[in-house]
C-alpha cells in the first residue's frame, strides 16, 4: 500500500452504509431532492450539479439505466481517487448504489484506471463482501431494490476519462469522445440513460445521504458547497491528499502541506499548477486566491513549483503530454498542441519573436473554443497562463548559435 499523507477526512467519520440505509428507506425522488438540496457539484472537474444529472437520468425514457463510476483518474498530479478506492471502497460502492436507486438503474460499472490494476483484487473483495451483506444483488436490505456492480479496466489513455470516450471504451470501441448532445443521461452506455460520476462525487453523495443536505450546504461558499479533496504534490514538504472546505485560500493549502513561509522563512514557491496539466498556473503572488468554482476550480490536482523550476520546461512537459494524449479526432487539438510544442522549442532556443508568441497565444485561445472535447478545450491553459505570468522568464533565452 502506498503511504499518503492526509489530514482529518470527513469520510473517516461516517457510519458504514448509513447513507444507503437512509436512501432506500425513502423514494428515489426524495434522494434526488436531498442531493439537489445539498448543492453537491461534480468533483471530476466540470462541477456539474449532481442532483440535476441524476434527475435528468431518472426522467429519461430508457428500458435500462446505468451508473458509471469514473475511476480513470488520469489528470497529472491527481491521486485523491486512488486514496478513496484503497481506503474507502465501501463508500464508493455505497454512492454508486444510492445513484442506482435514485435513477432506477440495476447495474453499475466502475471504470478503473489501468495503472490502478493493483487495486482490483481489493475492490473485488469489497464487492463480494457487500454481496454477502445484501448491500448488493437482489432485494437489497429487503427493500425490493436490485443492483450490482462490476469493474472494467481502462487501458491507459487519458482521453478515456472524458465521459463519452469512457463509454466508447466500455463498449469495446476506440476511446474517442462522442458528439454531444445527446448527453449520457439520455444516451449513454449501450445508448441507454447513464450517469457518469467521479469517485469523489459518489462518496460525497453517500455522505450527504448520511449526514443531510443542510450539513453539506452549510460548508463551503455560496456557489461551491461542501468539501473537496486535493492531491498536493511537487516542491512541498508534505505532499498528499488533503480535505479542504471550498473557499480555502491557496496560501492556507500550502501551509497545510508544509510550506513554512509564514514562520519567517522566505517563500520558496514560484508557482502553483491548479487542476493538473489541463489547469492553470498561478504565480506565487496570487496565493490569496481561493479554491472554489467561482474562483479557481479544480478536479483536485495541486502541483507546487519551487523557485528554481524552469517555467518554460513546465509548459513543455504539459504540452508533450497533450500531443501524446490527443485522440486526433479534431484539428484544433491534434495540430494545435503540436504547433504550441514547436513554439515552446523555439522559445527554448531563443528563436521565438514576440509577434510569433502572440500568434501562439491566439492559437491557444482558438483551441479553447474550437476543440471538440474538454481535452483540446483545456490543453493550452497551462501554456497561456505561463506566458501571461512568466513572459520575461520564457522570452529571456539566449539564441542558440547554429
Ligand atoms: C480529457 C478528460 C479527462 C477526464 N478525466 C476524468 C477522470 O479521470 N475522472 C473523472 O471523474 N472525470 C474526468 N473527466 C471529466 C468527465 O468527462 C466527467 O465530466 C466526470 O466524470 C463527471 O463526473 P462528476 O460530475 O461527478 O464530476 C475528464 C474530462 C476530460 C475532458
Ligand atoms: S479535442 Fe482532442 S481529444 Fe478531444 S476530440 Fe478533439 S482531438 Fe480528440
Amino acid at each position: 500500500m502506498i503511504e499518503t499523507k492526509t489530514n482529518d477526512l470527513t469520510f473517516s467519520t461516517l457510519d458504514k452504509d448509513a447513507g444507503l440505509k437512509a436512501a432506500i428507506g425513502t423514494k428515489p425522488a426524495d434522494v434526488i431532492g436531498t442531493i439537489s438540496d445539498s448543492a453537491l457539484k461534480g468533483r471530476g472537474g466540470a462541477g456539474f450539479p449532481a442532483g440535476f444529472k441524476w434527475k435528468l437520468a431518472a426522467e429519461a425514457e430508457s428500458d435500462e439505466k446505468f451508473v458509471i463510476c469514473n475511476a480513470d483518474e488520469g489528470e497529472p498530479g491527481t491521486f485523491k481517487d486512488r486514496l478513496l478506492l484503497s481506503d474507502f471502497a465501501d463508500l464508493v460502492f455505497e454512492g454508486m448504489t444510492i445513484g442506482g436507486f435514485a435513477i432506477g438503474a440495476k447495474s453499475g460499472i466502475l471504470y478503473l484506471r489501468a495503472e490502478y490494476t493493483y487495486l482490483l483484487a481489493h475492490l473485488e473483495d469489497v464487492l463480494a463482501k457487500r454481496r454477502e451483506e445484501n448491500l448488493l444483488g437482489e432485494n437489497i436490505l429487503g427493500k425490493g431494490f436490485d443492483f450490482d456492480i462490476r469493474i472494467q479496466m481502462g487501458a491507459g489513455a487519458y482521453i478515456c476519462g472524458e465521459e463519452s470516450a469512457l463509454i466508447e471504451s466500455l463498449e469495446g470501441q476506440r476511446g474517442e469522445p462522442r458528439n454531444r448532445p445527446p448527453f449520457p443521461v439520455e444516451d449513454g452506455f449501450k445508448h441507454k440513460a447513464t450517469i457518469v460520476n467521479n469517485v469523489e462525487t459518489l462518496c460525497w453523495a453517500a455522505a450527504v445521504m448520511s449526514k443531510g443536505a443542510k450539513w453539506f450546504k452549510s460548508a463551503g461558499t455560496e456557489q461551491s458547497a461542501g468539501f473537496k479533496l486535493l492531491s498536493i504534490s511537487g516542491d512541498i514538504a508534505n505532499p498528499g491528499v488533503y480535505e479542504i472546505e471550498f473557499g480555502t485560500k491557496i496560501s492556507d493549502i500550502l501551509h497545510m502541506a508544509g510550506c513554512e513561509c509564514e514562520k519567517g522563512t522566505p517563500c520558496k514557491v514560484k508557482a502553483i499548477q491548479i487542476g493538473g496539466a489541463s489547469g492553470i498556473c498561478v504565480p506565487a503572488k496570487d496565493i490569496g486566491r481561493k479554491i472554489a468554482f467561482e474562483d479557481i476550480a479544480t478536479g483536485g490536482s495541486i502541483i507546487v513549483f519551487g523557485q528554481d523550476r524552469d517555467m518554460l520546461h513546465v509548459a513543455k512537459n504539459f504540452l508533450e503530454f497533450f500531443v501524446e494524449e490527443s485522440c486526433g479526432q479534431c484539428t484544433p487539438c491534434r495540430e494545435g498542441n503540436v504547433v504550441l510544442l514547436d513554439g515552446v522549442e523555439l522559445l527554448e532556443e531563443g528563436k521565438c519573436s514576440m509577434k510569433y508568441l502572440n500568434e501562439l497565444v491566439s492559437l491557444g485561445e482558438t483551441m479553447k473554443v474550437a476543440s471538440k472535447c474538454g481535452l483540446g478545450q483545456t490543453s493550452a491553459r497551462a501554456f497561456l497562463s505561463i506566458v501571461k505570468h512568466f513572459k520575461d522568464e520564457i522570452m529571456g533565452r539566449e539564441p542558440i548559435s547554429v
